[in-house]
């Protein structure tokens, strides 16, 4: 996690007047904790995923319309079972427990878990015997996700059994007056179909929340937060990198402050193919948003002359993107704050994660502390789904809003060995066409990531009658909901082909295409 990103630190909405109803996630360290808060915010409703000791007092502050009990991977039964503090129940909030959170709820109010010593695992036959609250508009009989060893024997006083399976003999119970749930299924999870017709219940008719976390509420109330905090006449400046964050970040402070935000973009010369062009474009013509591109590419070239290890690589550009950053921000000394399009998912990932590490490149790490810079964080709230949702409510381009994710340092790193300007051209034209053909495909936006890579070797080849000794280039396909884990596409072959033909064809420097059919780990996503 980046120094500035404290989970936590930034304000609900909630805690503001006009803001939204608040679902805490109170997280035992469950594999879906995440899911969940996105499934309650898919209903409309704004959710965060909390500590879960976290203190009772700062959960009370944050004023929650309810809250939600995760999963976790323990028995309730273990020495150190992580456990809610009791006083929760006391706070008159609703609570759903969910697996591990459901048996903690049973346990502490009086009822029993039991352990099972057999675990139930995967699909599993819900059957409902009174729909009660929680499970109203199910059926008799509901697919549902299982994921336990132990499970609830006996529900506590004054709740009443909703559901059982084969192994779960109170698979779902409700306490209505007390406003307590708990279902042993996952209900955020896919494989239980009418899981978020029972968020729904929790939340609308438990809870009582109101609906309205939609791109254009949320717009409307970060634009008015970021108001809020610049003031009437104070500026910020912006580094753009041509993203969906960076430009939706960008497009939100613009209605919100106007000409006072200056956005500046350092075309370091290792973007895609015509790309730096479309976001000086986009901006200036589109957007009407003040843009200051710099033109750093010999610059960058400069640096990286007889540069072959990756990580010194990084460096450079890294170091460079942050001079040419600073030298422009300078320029702009009455500029207060600066606007980093910094996500949820960065807040709260621990700082071990590699895309901690990552965003401290990609969001200009150590500018904020050096140059005295107050943040503005826009998206920090938000998930990369609402991003793009934003992005479309806000009218950007597809491309823009769906584009793939694209390492800081570029095609730098895509390029095996010294990266000279003829190098980065071949890259781009090969690069150019595998994006071409993903995307008449239909099959860009199924893919986590899909670009070219250029190994600084030659081998031998026959065009016409002639042998050529000529680059290949290697094309990576992946399929993955983080970039954690990754698996190759599995393309198909006439898809591959076409590629694989015109590259060889169009790209004279080349002589030979390559599928990478490695899925990480072991491998990495990127070669560098
Ligand atoms: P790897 O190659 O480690 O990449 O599997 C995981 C994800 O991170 C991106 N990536 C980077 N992004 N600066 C960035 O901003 C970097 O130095 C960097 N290295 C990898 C990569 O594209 C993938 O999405």
């Amino acid at each position: 996690m980046s120094e500035w990103a404290e989970p936590g630190s930034a304000a609900s909405p909630a805690e503001e007047d006009g803001g939204f109803d608040t679902v805490l996630v109170l997280d035992f360290g469950a594999q879906y904790g995440q899911l969940i808060a996105r499934r309650v915010r898919e209903c409309r409703v704004y959710s965060e995923l909390v500590p879960h000791d976290l203190p009772v007092e700062e959960i009370a502050a944050r004023r929650p319309k309810g809250l939600i009990f995760s999963g976790g991977p323990m028995s309730v039964y273990v020495d150190g079972a992580p456990r809610p503090d009791p006083r929760l129940y006391d706070l008159g909030i609703p609570i759903l427990g969910i697996c591990y959170g459901a048996q903690l709820m049973a346990l502490q109010l009086g009822g029993t878990v039991a352990k099972t010593g057999v675990r139930e695992f995967g699909k599993t036959t819900l059957r409902v015997t009174s729909n009660g609250l929680l499970l109203d508009g199910l059926a008799g009989e509901e697919q549902c996700w299982m994921s336990h060893g132990d499970a609830i024997a006996a529900a506590p006083e004054g709740f009443s059994t909703l559901a059982a399976t084969d192994r779960a003999p109170v698979a779902a119970m409700e306490d209505r007056e007390r406003g307590f749930y708990a279902v042993q299924f996952h209900p955020e999870v896919v494989h239980t179909p009418r899981g978020i017709d029972v968020l729904k219940n929790f939340l609308y008719e438990a809870c009582d929340c109101t609906p309205n976390w939609t791109p254009a509420s949320i717009i409307e109330e970060q634009v008015r937060r970021i108001r809020e905090q610049v003031g009437l006449t104070d500026k910020a400046i912006l580094g753009l990198s041509g993203g969906v964050d960076s430009t939706v970040a960008a497009v939100l402070v613009h209605k919100a402050i106007g000409e006072r935000l200056t956005c500046v973009f350092v075309d370091q010369g290792m973007m895609r193919w015509k790309e730096a062009e479309n976001v000086i474009e986009m901006f200036t013509r589109h957007l009407g948003i003040p843009l200051v591109a710099i033109d750093a590419k010999q610059r960058f070239l400069d640096k990286l002359v007889g540069v072959t290890d990756p990580e010194q690589k990084r460096k450079i550009i890294g170091e460079e993107f942050i001079r040419c950053f600073e030298e422009e921000a300078r320029k702009h000394s009455d500029a207060r704050f600066l606007v980093q399009g910094t996500l949820y998912s960065d807040v709260i990932e621990s700082g071990t994660r590699q895309a901690a590490k990552i965003k401290s490149h990609h969001n200009v790490g150590g500018l904020p502390e050096k140059m005295g810079f107050e943040l503005v964080e826009p998206l920090r709230l938000l998930f990369k789904d609402e991003v793009r949702a934003i992005g479309e409510e806000l009218g950007l381009p597809e491309r823009i809003v769906w584009r793939q994710p694209f390492p800081g340092p570029g095609l730098g790193i895509r390029i095996i060995g010294e990266i000279t300007a003829e190098r980065v051209d071949i890259l781009q034209r090969a690069d150019a066409i595998l994006q071409d053909e993903v995307k008449k495909a239909g099959l860009y936006r199924e893919l986590w990531q899909c670009f070219a890579i250029l190994p600084v070797i030659r081998s031998v080849g026959v065009q016409g009658d002639e042998r050529t000794y000529a680059y290949p280039i290697a094309i990576r396909a992946v399929t993955s909901d983080d970039a954690m884990t990754a698996d190759w596409a599995r393309l198909p072959y006439d898809l591959l082909e076409k590629v694989s033909s015109r590259i060889i064809n169009e790209v004279p420097e080349v002589n030979r295409v390559v599928y990478d059919i490695s899925s990480k780990p072991p491998s990495t996503i990127e070669w560098e």
